[in-house]
């Protein structure tokens, strides 16, 4: 899918000179031009400005209909030096660590991934809970089969909800009228996110918290004053994977979360009745981006009917014993050998 190397070489030597210095990736997929810049030290409006000289440069250039440019921090900051980051020290949180299960944009599956793999962690023996940071479009309720529940406060704090599956979760859903549409701003969503995450966690020794999708402020304002011990980024293997993938894997840098890695999901179509296996999206975009971003690579989840409806059903996959749970599985044994050797 991506074009001759001489046409992506060709783009770079129109780049001005700032950005071929910082340049990390320059890809060419159907007109597109994607390219990666390391943004250490530049101010948020010297980014602005290099962006738009990038698409400056860039747009006029035959055979380019889009120029997409995504930004990335100092990556080796976060992970040799959490302590160095760029806020004012949050005070530890006592209690569970938080794994953040993040993503460059909705609909890759970050809902799904998280609800399986807090599951599948459970399952191994971990006491987890799950914390639905997603405070527009919270889906852990149904995921968890617990739509019909809601939470109360006890002493000023919620009391998280007990779910079939072994994992304690609380979500907006456990706090509105089902299907009330709920359109808060600013300080209140703060308010709902930290009243979801200082519940009464205290059986949990780890949150996975499924963060709203997208990287903006709010999640970066959460990332801040949580301080997840790790952060998994779930991408599509679609082409642009890379440039979401690069936007969250910038985040965790911003926040000072360490990266525990890309998991790619939605890759392969297993078909439900021959078993064989097809690429409806393309596959390897994420291990590439990873790959080229430095970080792990976690592997593969399957797109499968089963996963969708099983989570539609308030079942998750990871709780059964299919060939789509090993790979939940398999994910989550990395994830708690990763969070081993961090603690
Ligand atoms: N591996 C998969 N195979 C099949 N369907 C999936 C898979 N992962 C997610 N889905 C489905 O894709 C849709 C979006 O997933 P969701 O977890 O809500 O994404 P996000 O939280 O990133 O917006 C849901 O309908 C979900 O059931
Ligand atoms: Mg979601």
């Amino acid at each position: 899918m991506t074009s001759g190397a001489g046409t992506s070489d060709e783009l770079k030597a129109l780049l001005p000179i700032e950005a071929a210095d910082r340049l990390q990736s320059l890809r060419l997929v159907e007109g597109r031009a994607i390219l990666v810049l390391d943004a250490s030290g530049l101010a948020p409006a010297a980014r602005d400005g290099l962006e738009a000289a990038v698409k400056a440069a860039l747009e006029p250039a035959p055979g380019v209909s889009e120029v997409r440019v995504a930004m990335m921090a100092d990556k080796a900051a976060p992970a040799a030096a959490p302590a160095a980051a760029p806020v004012a020290a949050a005070p530890a949180p006592a209690g569970p660590r938080i794994l953040a299960v993040g993503s460059g944009k909705g609909g890759v599956g970050k809902s799904t991934l998280a609800a399986n793999l807090a599951i599948a962690l459970a399952r191994m023996g971990r006491k987890v809970g799950l914390v639905d940071a997603d405070i527009y479009g919270p889906s852990q309720a149904r995921l968890l089969g617990t739509e019909d529940k809601r939470a109360v406060a006890h002493e000023g704090r919620l009391v998280p909800l007990q779910s079939a599956w072994g994992v304690p979760v609380l979500s907006m859903a456990h706090l509105s009228k089902a299907g009330q549409a709920i359109a808060w701003r600013g300080p209140k969503i703060s308010g709902a996110l930290v009243q979801l995450l200082e519940a009464h966690w205290d059986g949990a020794e780890l949150l996975v918290v499924d963060l709203p999708p997208g990287t903006g402020d709010i999640q970066l304002t959460m990332l801040q004053r949580f301080r997840p011990a790790g952060a998994v980024i779930v991408s599509t293997p679609q082409d642009l994977a890379l440039m979401d993938a690069a936007r969250a894997l910038d985040m965790f840098a911003k926040g000072g979360v360490p990266v525990v890695g890309v998991v790619e999901n939605m890759a392969g179509y297993a078909c439900p009745h021959c078993g064989e296996v097809s690429d409806p999206f393309g596959s390897g975009g994420a291990e590439a981006a990873a790959k080229e971003m430095d970080v792990p690579f976690l592997g593969r989840i399957p797109l499968h009917i089963t996963i969708r409806r099983e989570g539609d059903a308030g079942t998750p996959t990871a709780a059964g014993d299919s060939p789509q749970a090993e790979a939940f599985t398999t994910l989550a044994r990395q994830v708690a050998g990763w969070l081993d050797e961090a603690a």
